[in-house]
């Protein structure tokens, strides 16, 4: 009600309410008639449709009159207690707001303990603690898996977190970090820097080369001068920098596909991506347990970072992603 600039409003709906319920009573006093006494005739109602057929003029059943005067009644006690008139609070002062503050509040002191216990521990550890996953699992359904899928396979553009491919690093470190403060993977266009469609064309059948996907040799090795361009960012090679989230280009693994349109699209028009940052939305406790989560998904450390190789590497038949290149005869 807070909305309006004035009362008007909250009057206006206050007395149009009070008045429909209080009609809806005088409506159902003034209808309601003596019963017939028995013995005595049904009245017929007068009217006549199709004809001939005509009508009892009987009162209403007892039990559905006193339904309704107990319904008029108890809306009459909501509105008393409860918001509901215009702007009137009602006597017991209840807000969602504050039912779910206290809730909040309540779920905290219940659950913060346990949180806590599990802050402290290190995530290659709290990776195999089946408890810690199960809580991890629930957090990652509700918070993650709308981008990258209940089983974190992820989709076009959403990066599968079960591979070891990695564009952030799949370290403990690197993933508590990914999530807490978010990451945006930006490559610009570069059409133009390389010479246009022609250049395009060229640098994409080099890109293809990386991973043994059929292309033209010709073209590829005009591309390859090309790509000291894109050089700067995936590595003299190719392979990615994890600094910058700029992917490995010759692994069959791709975020947004292998085909020459993708990867056409992909140089001409550059890429935009982002990872929400969580640390302000689920708070650190949680940010740790999914990062033990997802360490543990199988994944686990890249080959890059390799010096942290303690994740329970879990054989899942699944864990190929949806976008994981098969090379075409
Ligand atoms: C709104 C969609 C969205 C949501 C929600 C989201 N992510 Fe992401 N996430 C992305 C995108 C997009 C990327 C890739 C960013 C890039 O390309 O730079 C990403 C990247 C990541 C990475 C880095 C992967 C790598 O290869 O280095 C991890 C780990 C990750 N997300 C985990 C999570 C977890 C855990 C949650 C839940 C708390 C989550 N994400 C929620 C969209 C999302
Ligand atoms: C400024 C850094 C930068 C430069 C320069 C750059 N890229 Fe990228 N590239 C990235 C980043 C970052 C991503 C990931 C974007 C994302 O997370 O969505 C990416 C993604 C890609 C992808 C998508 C890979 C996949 O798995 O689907 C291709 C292909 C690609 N780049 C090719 C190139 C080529 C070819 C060049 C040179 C013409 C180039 N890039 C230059 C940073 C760069």
């Amino acid at each position: 009600m807070s909305d309006f600039s004035s009362n008007f409003w909250s009057w206006f709906i206050a007395v149009v309410s009070i008045i429909s319920i209080v009609g809806c009573g005088v409506l159902l006093w003034t209808q309601t008639m003596k019963r017939p006494s028995k013995g005595e005739q049904v009245k017929l109602h007068g009217n006549v449709w199709d004809e001939d057929l005509v009508e009892f003029n009987n009162p209403m059943p007892g039990w559905w009159m006193w339904l309704f005067y107990i319904t008029i009644f108890f809306s009459l006690c909501y509105l008393a207690f409860y918001p509901g008139l215009g702007d009137f609070a009602g006597k017991f002062g209840w807000t969602s707001t504050v039912q779910y503050d206290e809730e909040v509040k309540k779920a905290d002191a219940e659950f913060g303990p346990m949180f806590a216990k599990y802050a402290q521990v290190d995530i290659p550890t709290l990776a195999k603690d089946a408890t810690a996953n199960e809580i991890g699992q629930r957090l990652f359904l509700n918070n993650c898996a709308q981008c990258h899928g209940s089983d974190a396979g992820g989709s076009k553009g959403f990066p599968n977190l079960r591979d070891a491919d990695w564009l952030y690093g799949g370290d403990p470190a690197s993933i508590e970090t990914t999530l807490t403060l978010g990451r945006n993977g930006v490559m610009p266009p570069l059409g133009d820097a390389i010479g246009g469609e022609a250049g395009i064309k060229e640098v994409m059948n080099y890109v293809r080369s990386l991973s043994g996907l059929k292309h033209d040799a010709a073209l590829a090795a005009n591309g390859k001068l090309k790509f000291t361009v894109c050089a700067a960012c995936h590595g003299p090679e190719g392979k990615g920098m994890q600094a910058l989230g700029s992917p490995n280009l010759t692994d069959k693994i791709w975020l947004y596909g292998s085909s020459e349109e993708t990867i056409s699209e992909t140089i001409r028009l550059g890429r935009n991506n982002k990872m929400p940052a969580q640390l302000e939305r689920l708070g650190e406790a949680k940010v740790h347990l999914l990062a033990a989560y997802v360490y543990g998904l199988g994944g686990g450390s890249s080959q890059i970072n390799s010096a942290v190789s303690v994740a329970p590497v879990v054989p899942v038949a699944s864990a190929a992603s949806a976008v994981t290149d098969v090379p075409k005869p």
